[in-house]
């Protein structure tokens, strides 16, 4: 990795720049629209490196700083890290590289949103195999509730499933309740919250929930993540005041963009025109 690109001065007209694997962090971005409507933003899938999840800590920091120094390069005056399995490997170095710029993953508002909702503090975390093997969650969770029981469970397939657009029916509904047996056989001591630790896992939330049975609480970190940098943005005084110009929202990816453009209309809640995805190479 090279020297990190230097910045633009900061405005408040710049864009948020959004980065994951691929599409699964467009569930952070819903949220981000959501919560900070006036915002434009440019939203990253490197989706010819797809999935982070079941590569090294190594090379997902590598990939997240290459995402990084691409977005940071176009103009950005926040970056977001949609995507855990990058956020446990690389959300320190990223914070180190870019010192002047709001920083903001995922993790920790997943962490919080979970604590928040638990009431028995046994909260199993779904995950990719890299964030599980990490322990990041785990970590994140034990600094805001000491007493809480963590469980962890990796997922590789609900990526895959979520990626192909399989996000119900016999196939993603087998899928959670083989991953999800552990939970239903734990009986009384099962956790009562489950945090979707991959943002990919929310567009799955149907067979997730099923999965778990009734009485567990499922919770990602989109909201939580979008307070967080609505927060950054205030204090920097970088909040784009509504009314300017329309907001513009741009989308990059690193190979297959028709696809990601079909795809992604599904987790981002609004269709994506395959003529607004650039085709870029990191
Ligand atoms: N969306 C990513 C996450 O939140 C991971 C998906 C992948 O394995 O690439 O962890």
């Amino acid at each position: 990795v090279s020297a990190a690109p230097s910045l633009p001065v900061g405005s408040a007209d710049l864009p948020i720049g959004v980065f994951d694997s691929g599409v699964g962090g467009l569930t952070v971005l819903r949220a981000l629209r959501a919560a900070l409507p006036a915002e434009s933003y440019i939203y990253l899938g490197d989706t010819a490196r797809l999935p982070y999840g079941t590569k090294s800590e190594h090379t997902v920091a590598r990939y997240a700083l290459q995402a990084a120094d691409e977005l940071v390069e176009r103009g950005i005056k926040c970056l977001v890290v949609a995507c855990n399995t990058a956020s446990a490997a690389a959300l320190p170095a990223l914070q180190q590289r870019f010192s002047e710029l709001p920083v903001a993953g995922v993790i920790e508002p997943g962490a919080r949103a979970a604590c928040a909702a638990s009431r028995s503090g046994r909260i199993a975390v779904l995950a990719t195999e890299s964030t599980v093997r990490g322990g990041a969650y785990t970590r994140a969770i034990a600094r805001i509730r000491p007493d809480a029981v963590v469980s962890a469970i990796a997922c590789a397939l609900f990526v895959a499933l979520a990626e192909e657009g399989w996000t119900e029916g016999a196939v993603a509904s087998a899928a959670a309740e083989r991953y999800l047996a552990p939970l239903r056989a734990a009986g009384a001591a099962a956790p009562d919250t489950v945090v979707l630790g991959c943002t990919h896992f929310p567009v799955l939330l149907g067979v997730i929930a099923a999965a778990a049975g009734e009485r567990v609480r499922i919770v990602d970190s989109a909201a939580t993540t979008a307070a967080e940098v609505r927060s950054h943005l205030a204090a920097r005084a970088l909040l784009r005041a509504a009314g300017a110009s329309p907001p513009t929202v741009r989308f990059l990816a690193t190979d297959a963009v028709s696809r990601f453009a079909e795809v992604g209309g599904r987790f981002l809640g609004a269709p994506i025109a395959a003529d607004d995805v650039e085709l870029i190479d990191l």
